[in-house]
């Protein structure tokens, strides 16, 4: 009996078909001649396809067409070979549609793996079975098997990783186990291109890098060797390297006969260099002593003290015996370990002349002569007694040994404050440095900062320009001399910002209000150090210095007229502080100038006490009379600093608090001990 017409079969037939699967063609209408379990079997696998619908028949009929546009990209890449792919394309074909017509189960068990392709995809190149679909692609040629792995979703979507390391899949398919390691590789670690490829990559990544360069020379406004400049500019503005001195030829030539004739004729001298805050007096020095030591750097020393460093005789003395002692190759210690008077007496030995020694002096025997360069200059006339600076002059104008004192200060009034043995062996020579006398003069000095030549380059930065210009010349083929070219180039663009209608209100400002050329150094700063940074795009490189020199915040007008404590006189600044003294005292607001004379006299008499107990003579220690303290008081309502109220001649207020003057950071002299006691 026919096992499906028993009742049983009929039984399992209805378990087997429920209506819903009748409509699922094929695969459910072989059923009836398998067995319960294969029936069973199928029910599961169709499930799974559902749940699965990439391994849904549907789906598997899509292979053959994934398969062939597979087959025609590689044709078209590679047309060497259409026969051989056009045998795979039908071989791969009939494989498809056989494993579509081929047992469910059988199709059910392969088509369940995809849930994992890549592991199925390895298998495949691992373990080839046959007959299988596996099988199909072992027994298919070495150019057939990339077809396969085309359908892998991972591999479709790195197609530039795959396009670009064709290589790669040749070895995999040379041995199939390392070939699917590469391949693995291939989404994972970057390789070695392949020579051809390689070639082609680096004439890109050239093309591009002197595209850069190209982009970079013509966003820089055509100025060769940049950054050169810049960093040298640079140096200039923060006073690391020194601006050639401008439009002070008059004072630069007084000074240089005094330390000329120290140096060569072996005079001794003494000299005063006054001037205000930024007039260039220690550049013009160091500018001076450097052509000198260049020059014959044998014949002389040089001593710099500084009056904020060097805060008392002995520590001046001591500093030097240590420059000295560095100089004539002394033993350092041998003075510095020795009391004060010691010091001086062996220091005065080591500079006198041997005649002044009593000794005889040999034929061809000089005395080297030695510059003394004291900046800040009232400082160490505010030292008590004023030793260093007595036996400095002494020296000088007894002609015990050639010296030179150079006393470099911003107080006009230094000389007063000396005492008067010190003030009778100074030889009362001033130079009085003043600040650009026109707006013209203001512009040569910034240029001069801001402009170079070949002699300022040091041999490094002019091997370095050449090499630059060379470049640039082969590139255009400019005739014209490389290093010269350069430097024209920047020249140009900074005479052609200094002259530009838009930066003019703002350097016009600046000389009208206090011709600072330290404020235009410093202004400069901030555009010269992202001049490389900025996004100049066409424009000009002067265009670029303009707009990042106005938007900078340097340039903005100060906040608050403390500012101006600064540039205040010492009887300025001493009637300023009395009228706030009024003011905080009385608890008044309007104050006259005779109140404040007043206060000033007395306040000034009681340092000038004290200054004679401790043997010291201070800044303030003259006290200036009435009509001239009245000018004074004129010109700190002028500043604003005074706001002259009706009501009488001379009465105000003082538009600043006495706090606010003490804690200014502004240099008050010995006024600003008055700022806390009252
Ligand atoms: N006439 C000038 N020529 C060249 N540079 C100048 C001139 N005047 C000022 N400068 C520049 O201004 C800056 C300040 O100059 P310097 O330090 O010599 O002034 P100073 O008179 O010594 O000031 P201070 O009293 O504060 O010591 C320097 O960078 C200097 O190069
Ligand atoms: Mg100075």
């Amino acid at each position: 009996m026919d096992d499906t017409d028993s009742p049983r079969a009929s039984k399992r037939r209805k378990i087997a078909l429920p209506a819903r699967y009748s409509d699922g063609g094929e695969t459910v209408m072989v059923a009836p001649r398998k067995t319960a379990e294969s029936a069973l079997d199928r029910l599961k696998a169709k499930r799974a396809a559902q749940r699965n619908p990439e391994s849904s028949p549907a789906r598997r009929d899509a292979t053959p067409t994934t398969l062939k546009r597979t087959a025609q990209r590689i044709t078209e890449s590679s047309p060497a070979k259409p026969v051989k792919l056009d045998a795979t394309l039908t071989k791969l074909r009939g494989a498809a549609r056989e494993s579509a017509e081929s047992s469910p189960a059988k199709a059910v068990r392969h088509d369940a793996t995809p849930t994992k392709p890549k592991a199925g995809f390895f298998k495949a190149f691992t373990k080839p079975r046959g007959g299988s679909v596996g099988g199909q692609h072992e027994a298919a040629t070495d150019a057939e098997l990339p077809t396969v792995t085309t359908p892998s979703p991972a591999s479709v979507k790195q197609p530039k990783v795959r396009s670009a390391r064709p290589n790669t899949t040749q070895n995999a398919l040379a041995t199939p186990t390392k070939g699917a390691k590469d391949l693995l590789n291939v989404t994972t670690t970057p390789a070695k291109p392949a020579p051809s490829e390689s070639k082609s990559v680096v004439t890109l990544a050239k093309a591009a890098q002197t595209h850069a360069i190209n982009v970079m020379v013509e966003s820089e406004g055509t100025v060769y060797g940049l950054p050169i400049f810049q960093r040298i500019v640079m140096e200039r503005c923060t006073g690391r390297r020194p601006i050639p001195v401008t439009n002070l030829d008059e004072d630069y030539a007084k000074v240089n006969t005094v330390i000329t004739q120290t140096i060569f004729s072996g005079e001794s001298n003494s000299m005063l260099l006054i001037g205000a805050r930024g007039s260039g007096k220690t550049t013009m020095v160091n500018q001076i002593l450097g052509e000198h030591t260049a020059q014959h750097g044998d014949d002389f020393h040089v001593v710099r003290l500084n009056g904020f460093i060097q805060t008392d005789d002995k520590i001046a003395l001591r500093e030097i015996w240590r420059q000295l002692g560095r100089e004539m190759e002394l033993e350092v210690e041998e003075g510095a370990a020795r009391n004060y008077a010691d010091t001086l007496t062996t220091l005065l030995a080591l500079l006198s002349t041997p005649a002044e020694l009593g000794q005889k002096q040999e034929d061809g025997q000089v005395t080297k002569s030695v510059i003394f360069v004291l900046d800040e200059f009232e400082l160490f006339a505010s030292h008590p007694r004023q030793t260093l600076l007595y036996n400095l002059f002494d020296i000088a104008q007894s002609r015990k040994a050639p010296i030179a004192v150079l006393g470099l200060t911003a107080r006009i009034e230094v000389a007063e404050t000396l005492e008067k043995r010190v003030k009778s062996r100074f030889s009362h020579r001033f130079v009085h440095l003043s600040l650009p006398k026109s707006y013209n003069a203001f512009l040569d000095v910034c240029k001069a900062a801001l402009t170079l030549n070949i002699d300022q380059l040091s041999e490094g930065e002019s091997v370095a320009l050449s090499k630059v210009c060379v470049q640039e010349r082969k590139s255009k083929g400019s005739p014209q001399a490389p290093l010269d070219s350069c430097i024209v180039a920047w020249n140009h663009a900074i005479s052609s910002m200094l002259s530009s209608p838009e930066l003019d209100p703002t350097l016009r400002r600046m000389y009208y209000t206090d011709k600072s050329i330290p404020a235009f150094l410093t202004a400069m700063l901030y555009p010269l150090a992202t001049l490389g940074l900025a996004d100049t795009g066409s424009r000009e490189l002067s265009a670029v210095l303009i707009h990042s020199l106005l938007s900078s915040p340097h340039l903005l007008p100060p906040d608050n007229k403390l500012t101006l404590l600064s540039t205040l006189s010492t009887l300025e600044v001493a009637l300023l502080i009395c009228a706030a003294r009024q003011t905080a005292i009385y608890s008044t607001e309007l104050i006259s100038f005779n109140l404040v004379y007043e206060e000033y006299k007395v306040l000034a008499s009681k340092a000038k006490l004290q200054a004679a107990a401790s043997g010291a003579m201070g800044g303030a220690a003259k006290v200036w009379g009435r009509e001239v303290a009245r000018d004074a008081w004129r010109s700190l309502s002028d500043a604003g600093l005074m706001i002259a109220e009706g009501g009488g001649d001379g009465i105000g207020r003082a538009d600043v608090g006495l706090e606010e003057i003490g804690e200014s950071g502004a240099d008050l002299g010995g006024w600003g001990r008055w700022c806390k006691e009252i």
